[in-house]
Protein backbone atom coordinates (compact mmCIF):
# COMPACT_ATOMS: atom_id res chain seq x y z
CA UNK A 1 0.00 0.00 0.00
CA UNK A 2 1.22 3.53 -1.29
CA UNK A 3 1.81 5.98 1.90
CA UNK A 4 0.27 9.31 1.36
CA UNK A 5 2.96 11.94 0.98
CA UNK A 6 3.03 15.41 2.55
CA UNK A 7 5.09 18.32 0.98
CA UNK A 8 5.27 20.98 3.43
CA UNK A 9 6.81 24.24 3.95
CA UNK A 10 7.08 25.02 0.16
CA UNK A 11 8.47 29.06 -0.23
CA UNK A 12 6.71 28.69 -3.75
CA UNK A 13 4.62 26.52 -4.98
CA UNK A 14 4.20 26.91 -9.38
CA UNK A 15 0.51 25.25 -9.60
CA UNK A 16 0.76 26.60 -13.14
CA UNK A 17 -3.13 26.63 -12.47
CA UNK A 18 -4.04 29.45 -15.16
CA UNK A 19 -7.28 31.40 -13.98
CA UNK A 20 -7.15 33.64 -16.66
CA UNK A 21 -6.59 31.26 -19.55
CA UNK A 22 -9.22 28.86 -21.59
CA UNK A 23 -9.62 25.42 -22.45
CA UNK A 24 -6.20 24.10 -24.43
CA UNK A 25 -3.08 24.97 -24.06
CA UNK A 26 -1.34 28.41 -22.69
CA UNK A 27 -0.65 31.19 -25.09
CA UNK A 28 0.25 34.70 -25.06
CA UNK A 29 -0.22 36.33 -21.53
CA UNK A 30 -1.04 33.26 -19.97
CA UNK A 31 2.22 31.54 -20.28
CA UNK A 32 3.19 33.94 -17.57
CA UNK A 33 0.85 32.71 -15.34
CA UNK A 34 2.49 29.98 -13.06
CA UNK A 35 -0.62 30.19 -10.03
CA UNK A 36 2.11 30.87 -7.41
CA UNK A 37 1.19 29.87 -3.69
CA UNK A 38 3.75 30.62 -0.91
CA UNK A 39 3.87 29.06 2.51
CA UNK A 40 2.69 26.19 0.23
CA UNK A 41 1.86 22.57 0.59
CA UNK A 42 0.70 19.76 -1.47
CA UNK A 43 -1.00 16.20 -0.08
CA UNK A 44 -0.92 13.45 -2.65
CA UNK A 45 -3.16 9.92 -2.08
CA UNK A 46 -2.30 6.92 -4.55
CA UNK A 47 -0.14 8.84 -6.98
CA UNK A 48 -2.44 11.89 -7.27
CA UNK A 49 -2.43 15.51 -6.40
CA UNK A 50 -5.57 15.66 -3.61
CA UNK A 51 -5.25 19.30 -2.31
CA UNK A 52 -2.66 22.27 -2.82
CA UNK A 53 -3.03 25.05 -0.63
CA UNK A 54 -0.88 27.23 2.19
CA UNK A 55 0.65 25.12 4.79
CA UNK A 56 -1.50 26.89 7.67
CA UNK A 57 -4.54 25.61 5.89
CA UNK A 58 -3.27 21.86 5.37
CA UNK A 59 -2.40 21.61 8.68
CA UNK A 60 -5.62 22.89 9.93
CA UNK A 61 -7.33 19.94 7.21
CA UNK A 62 -9.20 17.43 9.89
CA UNK A 63 -8.46 14.21 7.48
CA UNK A 64 -4.54 14.84 7.59
CA UNK A 65 -4.87 15.81 11.52
CA UNK A 66 -5.78 12.29 11.85
CA UNK A 67 -3.40 10.50 10.05
CA UNK A 68 -0.22 12.60 10.19
CA UNK A 69 1.34 9.35 11.39
CA UNK A 70 0.72 7.39 8.45
CA UNK A 71 1.92 9.98 5.98
CA UNK A 72 5.37 10.28 5.01
CA UNK A 73 6.21 14.29 5.74
CA UNK A 74 8.66 16.24 3.54
CA UNK A 75 9.67 19.70 5.01
CA UNK A 76 10.86 21.81 2.06
CA UNK A 77 12.03 24.27 4.25
CA UNK A 78 11.51 26.89 1.87
CA UNK A 79 12.33 25.37 -1.80
CA UNK A 80 10.40 25.97 -5.24
CA UNK A 81 8.17 23.04 -6.23
CA UNK A 82 6.58 22.71 -9.55
CA UNK A 83 5.14 20.26 -12.21
CA UNK A 84 7.36 17.33 -13.19
CA UNK A 85 9.18 18.48 -16.47
CA UNK A 86 7.48 17.41 -19.43
CA UNK A 87 10.59 16.84 -22.02
CA UNK A 88 8.28 16.44 -24.87
CA UNK A 89 10.85 15.96 -27.96
CA UNK A 90 13.96 13.15 -27.12
CA UNK A 91 15.84 10.16 -29.08
CA UNK A 92 17.10 8.56 -26.62
CA UNK A 93 17.62 5.03 -28.49
CA UNK A 94 21.03 5.53 -30.01
CA UNK A 95 24.55 3.73 -28.77
CA UNK A 96 27.02 5.74 -28.68
CA UNK A 97 28.40 9.77 -28.86
CA UNK A 98 28.96 11.23 -32.39
CA UNK A 99 32.56 12.29 -31.12
CA UNK A 100 33.87 12.89 -34.25
CA UNK A 101 30.89 15.09 -35.94
CA UNK A 102 31.70 17.19 -32.86
CA UNK A 103 35.50 17.41 -33.78
CA UNK A 104 34.67 18.17 -37.01
CA UNK A 105 31.94 21.06 -35.84
CA UNK A 106 34.23 22.80 -33.78
CA UNK A 107 36.92 22.97 -36.63
CA UNK A 108 33.82 24.46 -38.56
CA UNK A 109 31.98 21.92 -40.69
CA UNK A 110 28.35 22.45 -41.01
CA UNK A 111 25.64 19.91 -39.66
CA UNK A 112 25.08 19.41 -43.66
CA UNK A 113 27.97 19.11 -44.80
CA UNK A 114 29.01 16.53 -41.95
CA UNK A 115 25.63 14.38 -42.71
CA UNK A 116 27.25 14.82 -46.40
CA UNK A 117 30.48 13.06 -45.50
CA UNK A 118 28.87 9.75 -44.01
CA UNK A 119 28.16 11.55 -40.63
CA UNK A 120 25.32 12.41 -38.56
CA UNK A 121 22.37 10.53 -38.44
CA UNK A 122 23.33 7.67 -40.55
CA UNK A 123 26.37 7.23 -38.58
CA UNK A 124 24.19 6.20 -35.76
CA UNK A 125 22.05 3.53 -37.62
CA UNK A 126 24.92 0.80 -37.38
CA UNK A 127 25.54 0.60 -33.69
CA UNK A 128 21.80 0.40 -33.23
CA UNK A 129 21.22 -2.09 -35.84
CA UNK A 130 23.84 -4.44 -34.57
CA UNK A 131 22.97 -4.10 -30.77
CA UNK A 132 21.09 -6.39 -28.69
CA UNK A 133 17.69 -5.01 -27.56
CA UNK A 134 18.97 -5.36 -23.99
CA UNK A 135 22.02 -3.14 -24.32
CA UNK A 136 19.15 -0.16 -25.81
CA UNK A 137 17.12 -0.73 -23.43
CA UNK A 138 19.89 0.02 -20.44
CA UNK A 139 20.75 2.82 -22.55
CA UNK A 140 17.33 4.35 -22.82
CA UNK A 141 16.73 3.25 -18.89
CA UNK A 142 19.79 5.49 -17.60
CA UNK A 143 18.80 8.54 -19.91
CA UNK A 144 15.38 8.38 -18.17
CA UNK A 145 16.84 8.25 -14.51
CA UNK A 146 19.16 10.59 -15.25
CA UNK A 147 16.16 12.96 -16.61
CA UNK A 148 14.22 12.44 -13.14
CA UNK A 149 17.50 13.76 -12.03
CA UNK A 150 17.55 16.73 -13.38
CA UNK A 151 13.19 16.83 -12.36
CA UNK A 152 11.94 15.33 -15.61
CA UNK A 153 8.87 13.33 -15.34
CA UNK A 154 7.12 12.47 -18.60
CA UNK A 155 9.08 12.05 -21.44
CA UNK A 156 8.60 11.36 -25.25
CA UNK A 157 10.66 9.12 -26.32
CA UNK A 158 11.19 8.77 -30.31
CA UNK A 159 13.66 5.39 -31.98
CA UNK A 160 14.84 6.53 -35.67
CA UNK A 161 18.66 5.68 -35.56
CA UNK A 162 17.89 2.03 -36.91
CA UNK A 163 15.49 2.93 -40.31
CA UNK A 164 15.16 -0.98 -40.92
CA UNK A 165 11.46 -2.38 -40.15
CA UNK A 166 13.28 -4.92 -37.70
CA UNK A 167 15.34 -2.00 -36.05
CA UNK A 168 12.84 0.44 -35.65
CA UNK A 169 10.52 -2.14 -33.81
CA UNK A 170 13.55 -2.87 -31.62
CA UNK A 171 13.98 0.57 -31.21
CA UNK A 172 10.18 1.07 -30.22
CA UNK A 173 10.72 -2.23 -27.84
CA UNK A 174 13.52 -0.68 -26.00
CA UNK A 175 11.30 2.36 -25.07
CA UNK A 176 8.28 -0.17 -23.87
CA UNK A 177 10.60 -2.30 -22.02
CA UNK A 178 12.82 0.62 -19.96
CA UNK A 179 9.84 2.47 -19.44
CA UNK A 180 8.23 -0.21 -17.81
CA UNK A 181 11.25 -0.42 -15.60
CA UNK A 182 11.07 3.33 -15.16
CA UNK A 183 8.26 5.21 -12.34
CA UNK A 184 8.08 8.40 -15.04
CA UNK A 185 5.50 8.09 -17.90
CA UNK A 186 7.17 7.67 -21.07
CA UNK A 187 5.19 8.83 -25.22
CA UNK A 188 7.08 6.86 -27.29
CA UNK A 189 6.86 8.47 -31.11
CA UNK A 190 8.06 6.17 -34.23
CA UNK A 191 10.53 7.83 -35.95
CA UNK A 192 10.52 5.70 -38.79
CA UNK A 193 10.96 8.73 -41.17
CA UNK A 194 14.29 10.07 -39.69
CA UNK A 195 16.29 10.21 -43.15
CA UNK A 196 16.42 8.08 -46.32
CA UNK A 197 19.08 5.23 -45.28
CA UNK A 198 22.21 4.39 -48.02
CA UNK A 199 20.03 1.69 -49.25
CA UNK A 200 17.34 3.38 -50.52
CA UNK A 201 18.88 6.55 -51.29
CA UNK A 202 18.23 5.81 -54.82
CA UNK A 203 14.11 5.52 -54.61
CA UNK A 204 13.23 7.39 -51.52
CA UNK A 205 9.95 6.45 -52.54
CA UNK A 206 10.54 2.91 -51.64
CA UNK A 207 11.48 3.52 -48.25
CA UNK A 208 8.55 5.89 -47.42
CA UNK A 209 6.46 2.73 -48.38
CA UNK A 210 8.43 0.55 -46.14
CA UNK A 211 7.84 3.18 -43.44
CA UNK A 212 3.75 3.51 -44.23
CA UNK A 213 3.41 -0.39 -44.91
CA UNK A 214 5.53 -1.71 -42.82
CA UNK A 215 6.48 0.20 -39.89
CA UNK A 216 3.24 1.93 -38.93
CA UNK A 217 1.19 -0.62 -38.93
CA UNK A 218 3.14 -3.31 -36.57
CA UNK A 219 3.97 -0.56 -34.28
CA UNK A 220 0.12 0.94 -34.14
CA UNK A 221 -0.65 -2.63 -33.65
CA UNK A 222 1.38 -3.74 -31.04
CA UNK A 223 0.77 -0.29 -29.43
CA UNK A 224 4.20 0.32 -29.58
CA UNK A 225 4.15 3.88 -30.25
CA UNK A 226 1.40 6.25 -29.55
CA UNK A 227 3.12 9.13 -32.89
CA UNK A 228 4.98 8.84 -35.68
CA UNK A 229 7.36 11.99 -36.65
CA UNK A 230 8.66 12.36 -40.06
CA UNK A 231 11.87 15.09 -40.61
CA UNK A 232 10.99 16.85 -42.96
CA UNK A 233 13.53 18.91 -44.72
CA UNK A 234 15.74 19.65 -47.49
CA UNK A 235 18.05 16.55 -47.34
CA UNK A 236 15.51 13.90 -45.22
CA UNK A 237 11.82 13.96 -46.25
CA UNK A 238 9.89 16.33 -48.84
CA UNK A 239 6.43 18.06 -48.08
CA UNK A 240 4.31 15.52 -50.15
CA UNK A 241 6.28 12.00 -48.72
CA UNK A 242 5.61 13.64 -44.78
CA UNK A 243 1.81 13.94 -45.84
CA UNK A 244 2.01 10.29 -47.23
CA UNK A 245 3.68 8.85 -44.00
CA UNK A 246 0.88 11.55 -41.91
CA UNK A 247 -1.53 9.47 -43.61
CA UNK A 248 -0.72 6.06 -43.24
CA UNK A 249 -0.02 7.29 -39.74
CA UNK A 250 -3.71 8.57 -38.80
CA UNK A 251 -5.12 5.62 -41.02
CA UNK A 252 -3.27 3.28 -38.20
CA UNK A 253 -4.70 5.43 -34.78
CA UNK A 254 -1.22 7.39 -34.56
CA UNK A 255 -1.29 10.66 -33.79
CA UNK A 256 1.28 13.05 -35.95
CA UNK A 257 4.05 15.23 -34.93
CA UNK A 258 7.35 16.49 -37.42
CA UNK A 259 10.77 18.56 -37.06
CA UNK A 260 9.95 21.31 -39.69
CA UNK A 261 11.40 24.48 -40.45
CA UNK A 262 15.03 23.09 -38.50
CA UNK A 263 17.44 23.79 -41.68
CA UNK A 264 14.78 25.36 -44.47
CA UNK A 265 11.14 26.49 -44.24
CA UNK A 266 8.26 24.45 -44.98
CA UNK A 267 4.44 26.20 -45.61
CA UNK A 268 2.44 24.83 -43.16
CA UNK A 269 -0.93 24.78 -44.31
CA UNK A 270 -1.41 21.75 -45.91
CA UNK A 271 -0.98 19.66 -42.77
CA UNK A 272 -3.30 20.89 -40.50
CA UNK A 273 -5.76 18.65 -42.09
CA UNK A 274 -3.62 16.18 -39.70
CA UNK A 275 -3.92 17.61 -36.48
CA UNK A 276 -0.55 17.75 -35.41
CA UNK A 277 -0.03 17.40 -31.92
CA UNK A 278 3.46 19.51 -32.28
CA UNK A 279 5.92 21.09 -35.09
CA UNK A 280 8.98 20.77 -33.70
CA UNK A 281 12.43 23.08 -34.19
CA UNK A 282 10.69 25.65 -36.53
CA UNK A 283 13.22 27.97 -37.13
CA UNK A 284 12.38 29.23 -40.15
CA UNK A 285 8.93 30.09 -40.36
CA UNK A 286 7.19 32.45 -42.48
CA UNK A 287 4.36 35.14 -41.84
CA UNK A 288 1.76 32.86 -43.01
CA UNK A 289 2.74 29.72 -40.66
CA UNK A 290 2.76 31.85 -37.59
CA UNK A 291 -0.97 33.07 -38.80
CA UNK A 292 -1.95 29.51 -39.37
CA UNK A 293 -0.70 28.02 -36.03
CA UNK A 294 -2.29 30.97 -34.01
CA UNK A 295 -5.23 29.41 -34.99
CA UNK A 296 -4.55 25.98 -34.16
CA UNK A 297 -4.03 23.89 -31.10
CA UNK A 298 -0.54 22.37 -32.40
CA UNK A 299 2.10 23.18 -30.33
CA UNK A 300 5.41 24.46 -31.68
CA UNK A 301 7.92 22.58 -29.93
CA UNK A 302 11.32 25.12 -29.44
CA UNK A 303 14.70 22.76 -29.35
CA UNK A 304 17.35 25.46 -28.48
CA UNK A 305 19.78 22.80 -27.55
CA UNK A 306 20.35 22.31 -31.39
CA UNK A 307 21.14 26.12 -32.19
CA UNK A 308 23.28 26.59 -29.27
CA UNK A 309 24.73 22.68 -30.21
CA UNK A 310 25.54 23.19 -33.50
CA UNK A 311 27.21 26.63 -32.30
CA UNK A 312 24.69 28.49 -34.75
CA UNK A 313 23.85 32.40 -34.57
CA UNK A 314 20.07 32.44 -34.34
CA UNK A 315 17.45 31.34 -32.21
CA UNK A 316 13.89 29.56 -32.57
CA UNK A 317 11.88 32.77 -32.87
CA UNK A 318 9.77 32.46 -29.27
CA UNK A 319 8.85 36.51 -29.34
CA UNK A 320 7.40 36.37 -32.36
CA UNK A 321 5.11 33.21 -31.99
CA UNK A 322 3.80 33.60 -28.26
CA UNK A 323 3.05 37.31 -29.17
CA UNK A 324 1.07 36.63 -32.42
CA UNK A 325 -0.42 33.94 -29.81
CA UNK A 326 0.89 30.90 -30.98
CA UNK A 327 1.18 27.93 -27.83
CA UNK A 328 4.93 27.34 -27.80
CA UNK A 329 6.60 24.19 -25.51
CA UNK A 330 10.47 23.77 -24.49
CA UNK A 331 12.50 20.23 -25.30
CA UNK A 332 16.04 19.53 -25.02
CA UNK A 333 15.80 17.15 -28.33
CA UNK A 334 18.33 14.78 -26.42
CA UNK A 335 19.80 13.20 -29.09
CA UNK A 336 24.01 12.07 -30.15
CA UNK A 337 24.00 14.67 -32.99
CA UNK A 338 22.79 17.92 -32.68
CA UNK A 339 21.85 18.01 -28.75
CA UNK A 340 23.12 16.00 -26.28
CA UNK A 341 22.06 17.34 -23.36
CA UNK A 342 18.56 15.55 -21.37
CA UNK A 343 18.62 18.52 -18.98
CA UNK A 344 15.63 20.47 -19.10
CA UNK A 345 16.68 23.89 -17.41
CA UNK A 346 19.11 23.97 -19.94
CA UNK A 347 17.01 24.06 -22.26
CA UNK A 348 14.97 27.04 -20.25
CA UNK A 349 18.42 28.91 -19.87
CA UNK A 350 19.43 29.02 -23.23
CA UNK A 351 15.45 30.10 -24.44
CA UNK A 352 15.57 32.82 -22.14
CA UNK A 353 18.92 34.81 -22.82
CA UNK A 354 18.50 33.80 -26.31
CA UNK A 355 15.17 33.87 -27.59
CA UNK A 356 13.66 36.62 -24.99
CA UNK A 357 11.30 34.19 -23.24
CA UNK A 358 11.03 35.36 -19.77
CA UNK A 359 11.44 32.66 -16.76
CA UNK A 360 7.62 32.09 -16.34
CA UNK A 361 7.15 31.70 -19.93
CA UNK A 362 9.80 28.92 -20.06
CA UNK A 363 8.46 27.22 -16.63
CA UNK A 364 4.89 27.21 -18.39
CA UNK A 365 6.77 25.88 -21.91
CA UNK A 366 8.28 23.28 -20.34
CA UNK A 367 5.41 21.86 -18.09
CA UNK A 368 1.78 22.06 -19.00
CA UNK A 369 2.69 23.32 -22.66
CA UNK A 370 4.56 20.39 -23.08
CA UNK A 371 2.08 18.10 -22.06
CA UNK A 372 -0.21 19.33 -24.26
CA UNK A 373 2.18 18.38 -27.01
CA UNK A 374 1.78 15.24 -26.13
CA UNK A 375 -2.06 15.20 -25.76
CA UNK A 376 -1.64 13.97 -21.64
CA UNK A 377 -2.81 17.64 -20.55
CA UNK A 378 -5.94 16.23 -18.31
CA UNK A 379 -2.98 14.17 -16.36
CA UNK A 380 -0.02 16.27 -16.23
CA UNK A 381 1.52 19.83 -16.22
CA UNK A 382 0.48 21.70 -13.66
CA UNK A 383 -0.61 20.81 -10.04
CA UNK A 384 -4.22 20.50 -9.38
CA UNK A 385 -6.19 17.90 -7.02
CA UNK A 386 -6.83 14.99 -9.28
CA UNK A 387 -3.72 15.46 -11.53
CA UNK A 388 -0.95 12.89 -11.40
CA UNK A 389 1.19 13.93 -8.38
CA UNK A 390 4.64 14.56 -10.25
CA UNK A 391 6.81 16.96 -8.86
CA UNK A 392 10.05 18.72 -9.07
CA UNK A 393 11.59 20.23 -5.88
CA UNK A 394 14.48 22.99 -6.94
CA UNK A 395 16.52 23.98 -4.19
CA UNK A 396 16.11 27.52 -4.91
CA UNK A 397 14.15 30.06 -2.70
CA UNK A 398 12.68 31.97 -6.27
CA UNK A 399 11.71 30.07 -9.25
CA UNK A 400 13.35 32.50 -11.51
CA UNK A 401 16.50 30.92 -10.47
CA UNK A 402 15.57 27.66 -12.04
CA UNK A 403 16.20 29.09 -15.36
CA UNK A 404 19.18 31.68 -13.83
CA UNK A 405 21.54 28.99 -12.53
CA UNK A 406 22.96 27.39 -15.90
CA UNK A 407 25.14 24.07 -16.33
CA UNK A 408 23.92 23.47 -12.53
CA UNK A 409 21.61 20.97 -11.13
CA UNK A 410 19.63 22.58 -8.68
CA UNK A 411 16.95 19.76 -8.26
CA UNK A 412 16.77 18.36 -4.58
CA UNK A 413 14.23 15.68 -5.22
CA UNK A 414 11.91 14.49 -7.83
CA UNK A 415 8.33 12.84 -6.96
CA UNK A 416 6.42 10.92 -9.29
CA UNK A 417 3.03 9.08 -8.99
CA UNK A 418 3.53 10.52 -5.33
CA UNK A 419 6.81 7.92 -4.81
CA UNK A 420 9.66 9.83 -4.28
CA UNK A 421 12.12 8.95 -7.24
CA UNK A 422 15.29 10.75 -6.68
CA UNK A 423 16.39 12.45 -3.49
CA UNK A 424 20.07 14.38 -4.35
O1 LIG B 1 16.09 17.01 -33.80
N1 LIG B 1 16.65 16.86 -37.17
C1 LIG B 1 16.53 15.71 -36.97
N2 LIG B 1 16.74 15.04 -35.84
C2 LIG B 1 17.56 15.47 -34.75
C3 LIG B 1 18.99 15.32 -35.03
C4 LIG B 1 19.38 13.94 -35.07
C5 LIG B 1 20.84 13.69 -35.20
O2 LIG B 1 21.63 14.52 -35.72
O3 LIG B 1 21.18 12.59 -34.77
C6 LIG B 1 17.20 16.86 -34.27
O4 LIG B 1 17.99 17.81 -34.31
FE1 LIG C 1 14.80 15.95 -32.80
Amino acid sequence: MQLPLFLANIGQLLTLHSASSGPGPRRGPALKDLGIIENAAVLCLAGKIVSVGTTKDALRDPWLKRNRKKVIEIDCAGKVVLPGFVDSHTHPVFLSPRLVDFEKRVEGASYEEIAAAGGGIRSSLEGVRKSKKQVLVEKVLAALRDMAAHGTTTVEAKSGYGLTVESELKSLEAISEAAKRWRGTVVATLLGAHVVPKEFQDCSQKYVETVCKEMIPPAARRKLAQFADVFCDKGAFTPEETAQIFEAAEEHGLGVRAHMGQLSGTALQPFFRFNPASFDHMDHLSDDDVLQLSKHDTIVTLLPGANYFLGLKTHPHARKLIDAGVPVALATDYNPGTSPTLNMTMAMSLACTHMKMSPAEVITASTINGAWALRVADRKGTLEPGKDADLAIFAVEDYREIPYWFGINRCAMTVINGIVEYAG
